[in-house]
């Protein structure tokens, strides 16, 4: 189980069916991997849930009292408060950003005189994604910063999985394993948004952005209550969206990249669909409805390798009806998106890369096969914000590059992190394509 956790799950599921239950030392585990079933948990009775109190606990100490980390009252006070800044329109107004970012990073990978590098696709995606985030959230490009925000997100992604299975945490200052580079991560981190936060508060008003994710925070106040963030709740909400709207965001695009790169036919049909679409014009948010096959090949790769591939575990605080069974009060209740989107009976052939299922023609999945964001009230607040930064990013690069493997580089392996990265550095070719 710790060696390889997603296989694992998998073979429970393959043994003992769609719901399973197992004892692991005091904890009373229940899988559950029929769609329906797990719409029922999540979305017809979330409030018999709560989530994995450790996982929380692991979350809590780098992403504070944010809205990924709370329950009760005021998790939906500051899911209430952040959602306008989500809603599918204000999102399109991000982007100009988004496409800006991509282009700085995009059109100096290749150096002019030659005709192809190769890249880590991992480092690429997350600088990618860091930029659009950055701008996003403080209306400030990458200066630098991104490199050593990547080193810590990846360091603290490592420790929070292994602390995860410790029984408790032990003090940051002990001399154990991981310890050194947590305390810098989480140094790294906080600097870089108090830094942020700090510079606007400075600034005066009448220069300060306005529509930023940031200004959105410092603006909010809730309709209820009328009350607007505390500092610690601002630094909190920005240490999340910045975590969390980049590191799954470049998951996402690293497998997808590959895929596309092994898979030349469907990367020459969203490279066509593009010339149709958009000819030599960059992407905007009103294109991406056109873009079928592209977006069709970006939700393929979530289902085949989703960014949040599991632990997806809750609580449960009130009896769960799932079907015929009850799940008792004090029940574990996991959810591995990794297996349930790999289901032959929902996806046949599950294992091979079809973005022809996800194309506007297609019969859906039943709903809760396909759950790379999650489902119900705690379903991603950034999922329109996810799929049109992936998709404007996407397309810029296919215009700009054709994606090639490495030869004689094995196939990547995936590891079950925070996010289901590559286990080892991933890397592609990127062939110039007016380079003739
Ligand atoms: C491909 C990209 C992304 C994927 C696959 C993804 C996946 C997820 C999943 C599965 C959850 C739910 C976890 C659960 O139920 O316990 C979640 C929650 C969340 N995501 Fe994302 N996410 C992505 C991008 C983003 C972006 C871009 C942002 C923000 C800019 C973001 C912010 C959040 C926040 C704040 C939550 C917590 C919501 C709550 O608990 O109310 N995510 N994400």
């Amino acid at each position: 189980m710790a060696r390889d956790y997603p296989s694992f799950v998998g073979l429970l599921h393959d043994t003992y069916g769609d719901l399973t239950f197992m004892r692991v030392g005091t904890e009373r585990a229940y899988d559950v991997f029929d769609p329906a079933m797990v719409r029922a948990a999540l979305v017809d009775q979330a409030d018999h849930l709560i989530r994995w109190e450790r996982g929380i606990e692991i979350f809590e100490q780098t992403f504070g009292q944010s809205v990924l980390v709370t329950e009760g009252a005021t998790w939906q006070r500051q899911r209430r408060m952040l959602m306008p800044g989500f809603a599918p329109r204000r999102v399109q107004g991000y982007a100009e950003l988004m496409t800006a970012a991509a282009r700085t990073v995009l059109d100096d990978l290749v150096p002019s005189v030659q005709r192809e590098a190769q890249l880590d696709a991992a480092a690429l995606m997350t600088r990618l994604t860091m930029d659009v985030i950055l701008r996003a959230l403080f209306s400030q490009p990458d200066r630098g910063e991104s490199g050593d925000a990547a080193r810590a997100t990846q360091l603290l992604s490592h420790c929070a999985m292994r602390e995860m299975f410790w029984p408790v945490t032990l003090p940051d200052w002990l001399p154990l394993p991981g310890k050194r580079d947590k305390r810098w991560g989480l140094r790294t981190l906080r600097g870089l948004v108090h830094r942020h936060i700090a510079q606007r508060r400075a600034m005066p008003p009448d220069v300060a952005p306005q529509d930023d994710l940031l200004a959105m925070l410092l603006a909010v106040s809730d309709d209820e209550s009328g009350q607007c963030l505390s500092d610690t709740e601002l630094h909190d909400q920005c240490m999340t969206l910045f975590q969390a709207g980049h590191e799954t965001s470049a998951t996402a695009l690293t497998w997808w990249s590959w895929l596309m790169a092994v898979h030349p036919q469907a990367q020459q049909r969203a490279r066509d669909e593009l010339h149709v679409v958009l000819g030599e014009r960059d992407p905007e948010a009103a294109s991406v409805p056109d873009l079928d096959w592209l977006g069709a090949s970006l939700k393929e790769a979530m289902r085949l390798y989703p960014p949040v591939g599991g632990l997806l575990s809750r609580r449960v605080v009130k009896p769960l009806r799932l079907g015929e069974w009850t799940l008792p009060d004090g029940a574990l209740l996991r959810i591995t998106p990794w297996v349930i989107q790999r289901d032959a009976r929902w996806f046949p052939e599950p294992e091979a890369f079809r973005p022809e299922r996800f194309v506007a023609t297609a019969e859906p999945p039943p709903r809760g096969a396909w759950m790379p964001f999650g489902t119900g009230p705690r379903v991603c607040i950034g999922q329109h914000f996810a799929m049109l930064e992936m998709t404007l990013v996407a397309a810029l690069l296919l215009q700009r590059y054709e994606l090639l493997t490495v030869p004689g580089e094995a196939p990547p392996e995936p590891e079950l992190n925070v996010t289901m990265r590559p286990s080892k550095p991933l890397h592609l070719r990127l062939r110039r394509r007016n380079a003739g």
